[in-house]
């Protein structure tokens, strides 16, 4: 296989820049607003019902100018386990009995359902230009569908082998997620956080190792970080963190005021707002439980014991129980329409 390095040959764009997927943060205005500024705008839809992700990709169809992408994940979703949840409701009693919220009275849910044939159903009669995946690939039948509508297919890769996994399994092109990368790392292949690589390590070997296009993401907050990424190899680069403070995204009051304070140069990966890792902004109920704490159930179970505490406390005007998903590196956040940081961005291609 020759190697490819050239991104916008396979998703023609003007910049090869990929706004990340920030579900929870960001609908289709955000999206929008990077294709009409010559990026590839991303509609998260990890946690859309099927009819809020059949509208918003009504709007995607209708109003996007470019190529755009919609992102989904493709975890197994676990058996529920009633002793893990009770294990879990036990280390939140502090917060519960704080809040003065009945924990049994608490409903268990996923909150985030993986890619399958019924949201495909929901998604084919707009054969989206680019769909991205986190935590691997679907099943090849799955896999064959969304591509037999021409979509162009991209996943996340956090080792070295995951990126090679992907290739062999019909990827497209590549991402490369660096440690540094806010929300959940997209390691598929291993739980083992010490296989996890910086953008810096990672992004090189995952080069020298496929030949798709690979994409750099993780840490990028500006023109240098591009021209770095593409000077180790990159064919483009996915940056999420920058967009989070733009009028065009959802992010909470809280979680932007965060992003812009000092408190956004402690981020750590934790486990208690899913079960998952995934990197954010230090809060109280991390500090309290420590961020890996053990008690924290099976992706994505850990969320509905936290989701009456989180809304609790952010009607106090605190952010104690919110996950604050940031990277590492959120200097690139500014308040500013996301033309302007696409711009900002694309300007490390010249
Ligand atoms: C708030 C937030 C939410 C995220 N949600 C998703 C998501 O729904 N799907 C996904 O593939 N990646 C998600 N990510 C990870 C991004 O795809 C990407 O790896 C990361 O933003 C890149 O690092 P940066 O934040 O330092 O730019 C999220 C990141 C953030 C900051």
């Amino acid at each position: 296989m020759p190697k490819h390095t050239n991104l916008t040959a396979l998703i023609p764009s003007r910049h090869p820049l990929l706004q990340a997927p920030m579900a929870g943060a960001q609908g289709a205005a955000l999206a929008l607003a990077v294709c009409a500024a010559g990026g590839v705008g991303s509609l998260p839809a990890a946690m859309l019902s099927p009819e809020s992700l059949k509208a918003e990709l009504q709007v995607m169809r209708e109003q996007a100018r470019g190529p755009w992408n919609v992102n989904f994940f493709c975890h197994t979703p676990p058996e529920p386990d009633g002793a893990a949840e009770a294990r879990w409701r036990e280390a939140l009693r502090p917060f519960f009995n704080e809040a003065g919220i009945d924990s049994a009275a608490v409903p268990a849910g996923a909150g985030r359902v993986p890619f399958s044939h019924a949201v495909a159903d929901v998604v084919e009669p707009f054969a989206p230009p680019v769909v991205s995946f986190h935590f691997g690939l679907p099943a090849a039948d799955l896999l064959a569908r969304v591509k037999s509508w021409g979509s162009r297919v991209v996943s996340s890769a956090t080792t070295v082998e995951e990126a090679v996994w992907l290739q062999a399994h019909g990827a497209d092109a590549v991402i490369a997620q660096g440690l540094e990368a806010g929300g959940h790392r997209g390691m598929f292949l291993s739980t083992e956080l010490g296989t996890q690589l910086g953008t810096f390590a990672l992004l090189p070997q995952v080069v020298r190792a496929v030949q798709v296009p690979v994409i750099a993401a993780g840490g990028i907050a500006d023109a240098t970080g591009v021209r770095a990424a593409m000077a180790l190899g990159a064919a483009g680069v996915q940056v999420g963190t920058a967009y989070l403070c733009c009028p065009e995204a959802t992010t909470s009051r809280l979680h932007r005021e965060a992003l812009m304070s000092e408190a956004a140069r402690h981020t750590e990966l934790t486990t208690l707002f899913s079960g998952r890792p995934a990197r954010g902004i230090v809060n109280r109920l991390m500090r309290t439980l420590g961020p890996l704490n053990p008690a924290a159930p099976a992706f994505p179970l850990a969320t509905a014991a936290v989701a009456p505490l989180r809304a609790h406390f952010e009607q106090l005007g605190r952010s104690d129980c919110s996950p604050l998903w940031a990277g590492q590196n959120a200097s690139g956040c500014r308040a500013v329409p996301a033309a302007e940081i696409t711009a900002a961005l694309a300007g490390g291609f010249d």
